[in-house]
């Protein structure tokens, strides 16, 4: 029998941050947490966004229990402000709110949108909620990290960007963060895990930002409706990750069907540049400095 959500186990008493939890992956986990009863707190850069969900959430798990918090990645500001809001414990932190292949913009910070809200904001957020954390931190990369290279001389795409070279690159981040942060949580003998999903090709509103013209959107449309699955069965690895009891530290869950893109979760195995230990320590310091949120976790030992 393949997992899926009747196996997640109760929730009660849990409590969970979603980023992005208005759509797509991030709405669907939010509904199977909350029907698991876990406290959800949906983390949205709209708040009106946020609360359309929740009640769309309520409808189909009467007595959800929901907090809707503006949180925008592309502000440092705005990712502060977010942490300091949520109180008490959590026990899993989802890094789900993603942006895909949008034309060249900056953050708040002058990032890069695509590295600064995929990897750099969910980076910051993980820092400051940390001390917080009691379980896990899922971390929602993509397959598009399998052609991500990191350009460490043009991390923002300033002297050349492409934008789907620049998506690539966020989620080969996603992946390098996930493992390091593991390996540090590991070396400061933390009980917390740090794992990484991602969700095959599931239909969301994420293609339509990807879309320059209304012909390519509709091109995107009709491929979501022809081999994506739905949001509801993409949201599956990420429920894995922060659900199962044998989901390990620096496991990476994917669906197991067709080409990986859709299908019941299981443990994958990610690129090798994904496992790149230099590039990770070179990601975390360089993270560390254009954030200026340092954890407070030691490196980890060198391997032979
Ligand atoms: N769908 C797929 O096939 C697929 C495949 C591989 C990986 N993924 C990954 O899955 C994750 C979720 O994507 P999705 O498919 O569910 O897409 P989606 O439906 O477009 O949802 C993305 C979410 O991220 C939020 N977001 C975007 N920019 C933000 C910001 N600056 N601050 C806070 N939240 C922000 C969006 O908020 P708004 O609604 O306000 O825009 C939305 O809630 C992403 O990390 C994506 O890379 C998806």
């Amino acid at each position: 029998m393949s997992w899926n959500t009747s196996d997640i186990p109760d929730q009660s008493g849990r409590r969970v941050v979603v980023t992005g939890a208005n759509s797509g992956i991030g709405l669907e986990a939010t509904r199977e947490l909350a029907r698991a009863g876990a406290y959800v707190v949906m983390a949205c850069r709209s708040v009106a966004r946020g609360e359309d969900a929740a009640d769309d959430v309520r409808r189909t798990v009467p007595g959800a229990d929901l907090d809707v918090r503006e949180l925008d990645l592309a502000d440092l500001d705005s990712v502060r402000a977010f942490a300091e809001g949520v109180e008490g414990e959590i026990d899993v932190l989802v890094n789900n709110a993603g942006v895909m292949a949008i034309p060249r913009s900056e953050t708040a910070d002058g990032f890069e949108t695509q590295f600064g809200v995929n990897h750099l904001g969910h980076f910051a957020l993980t820092g400051l909620l940390l001390d917080r954390v009691t379980d896990r931190v899922v971390t929602v990369s993509s397959r598009a990290h399998e052609g991500g290279e990191m350009d460490f001389d043009d991390l923002h795409g300033e002297r050349d960007y492409a934008r789907w070279e620049a998506y690539g690159q966020s989620k080969l981040s996603n992946l390098l963060f996930a493992y390091e942060l593991d390996r540090r949580l590991d070396a400061a003998g933390s009980d917390v895990e740090s794992l990484a999903c991602h969700p095959g090709w599931a239909a969301t509103e994420l293609q339509s930002g990807a879309a320059t013209n209304g012909a390519m959107e509709l091109v995107m449309r009709a491929a979501n409706a022809v081999v994506a699955q739905s949001a509801a069965d993409g949201a599956l690895p990420t429920l894995y990750a922060a659900t199962a009891p044998e989901a390990e530290g620096g496991d990476y869950i994917g669906p197991g069907g067709l080409f990986d893109m859709r299908g019941a979760p299981e443990k994958q195995r990610s690129s090798a540049r994904s496992r790149d230990r230099d590039a990770a320590r070179r990601l975390w310091e360089y993270s560390e400095e254009a954030t200026g949120v340092a954890f407070d976790l030691p490196e980890p030992e060198a391997t032979a």
